[in-house]
């Protein structure tokens, strides 16, 4: 039975490395055994534009009809006046909250053909593999209360970081198992010396490591050491796990230890649904310029084939003809160094394409 993928390309370059992400599908689909069919829908400012509504009904059905959500990227300056619940950040942060999607996987692999990339020296970065195992569907993002208001003749602004522990215990319980598969230490990022939602965090993750996984190699950092480390020796860490917000902030600061954030995919799971997306945004200022990385989409959907799809088999081609195509030389413009030639998004997405069909 053919599986279900909903495509939801949503902003700026979303479109076009959305495209190259597919060409890939339609070339497993042709010249390998995947039986897969997909159907478009809006999020973000293209829901807003189509439906209204960022994450309009017709991508809600459509998703949750679906064995696995493969999105683009939202947000746009044509839709930043617009009020919080209509903007695209909102249908990307709704969708992730309707789905339940608690889980956000993030993988940082230096590829050693882009060591020159890195603005980091390549000593420091040969051998990096982080997983960064970000909680997505609560924390400071959807805390309460929230908002704004006016005090004393003056406007204020407020947010809620507050986790519970049902919350921390099932995001510490996928990144101790992640870590099983890996190099088995898992780095617990927090605040705990000011945040009192950092202290329940911290003690959640030693109770659960404590009764569940006494195997795994449990060390905890406070998040601006943590943002440091990464930095200074990034080689230490195997699998990060955090909160939504320092998830966020960490995870860019990660991908640029492989020398774009172009290159980044990621998964978010929760208990039913999953969703892959590239890490980075919609990036307004290159869109429709064909000059976008798509390597970072391609590579959400060998997640997706990985663990929505149960085809590790296909997932691993889609990795190695990228990676045939980075040692081919072949570069967007965010992975040059000076002078080197460079391609569009689509060559990168017909060249990984080439090179997939070459190991059919
Ligand atoms: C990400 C993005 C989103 C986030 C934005 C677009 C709302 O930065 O996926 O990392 O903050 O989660
Ligand atoms: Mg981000």
């Amino acid at each position: 039975m053919a599986v279900r993928i909903a495509v939801l390309p949503g902003d700026g370059i979303g479109p076009e490395i959305v495209r190259e992400a597919v060409k890939v599908l339609e070339v497993l689909n042709k010249r390998f055994d995947l039986d897969a069919t997909w159907e478009e829908a809006g999020i973000g400012g293209a829901g807003f534009d189509e439906a209204g509504d960022p994450y309009p009904e017709a991508t809600r059905v459509l998703a949750h009809a679906s064995d696995a959500v493969l999105l683009g990227a939202v947000g746009g300056p044509q839709w930043e006046a617009l009020d919080k619940p209509l903007r695209p950040e909102a249908g990307l942060l709704g969708i992730r909250a309707d789905l339940g999607l608690f889980a956000n996987y993030r993988p940082t692999k230096v590829h050693s053909q882009l060591l020159d990339a890195s603005t980091l020296k390549p000593a420091v970065i040969d051998g990096v593999d982080i997983l960064v195992v970000r909680e997505l569907v609560s924390g400071i993002y959807f805390g309460q209360p929230r908002g704004t208001d006016t005090v004393d003749g003056e406007r204020r602004g407020y947010n809620t970081m507050v986790y519970r522990e049902s919350e921390i215990r099932r995001i510490a319980r996928k990144a101790f198992e992640a870590a099983r598969l890996r190099s088995n230490r898992v780095c617990s990022v927090d605040k705990a010396n000011v945040l009192e939602v950092s202290e329940v965090w911290r003690s959640v993750v030693i109770e659960v490591h404590q009764a569940e996984f006494p195997d795994v190699e449990l060390s905890h950092m406070y998040v601006d050491n943590a943002a440091m480390q990464l930095i200074r020796n990034p080689r230490q860490f195997d699998v990060i796990v955090t909160g939504n917000l320092f998830g966020d902030i960490l995870s860019d600061e990660a991908s640029m230890l492989t020398g774009s954030i172009g290159m980044l995919p990621s998964a978010s799971i929760g208990e039913q649904f999953a969703m892959y997306e590239p890490i980075h945004g919609s990036a307004p200022d290159i869109a429709g310029q064909d000059m976008a990385n798509p390597l970072a989409t391609i590579l959400s959907v060998a997640m997706m084939l990985r663990f929505s799809l149960n085809r590790s088999d296909l997932a691993e081609m889609v990795e190695k003809a990228v990676e045939h195509t980075l040692d081919a030389g072949v570069r967007t413009a965010d992975l040059a160094f000076a002078g080197e030639p460079v391609v569009s998004c689509s060559a990168m997405g017909d060249a990984v394409c080439s090179a997939l069909e070459a190991l059919a």
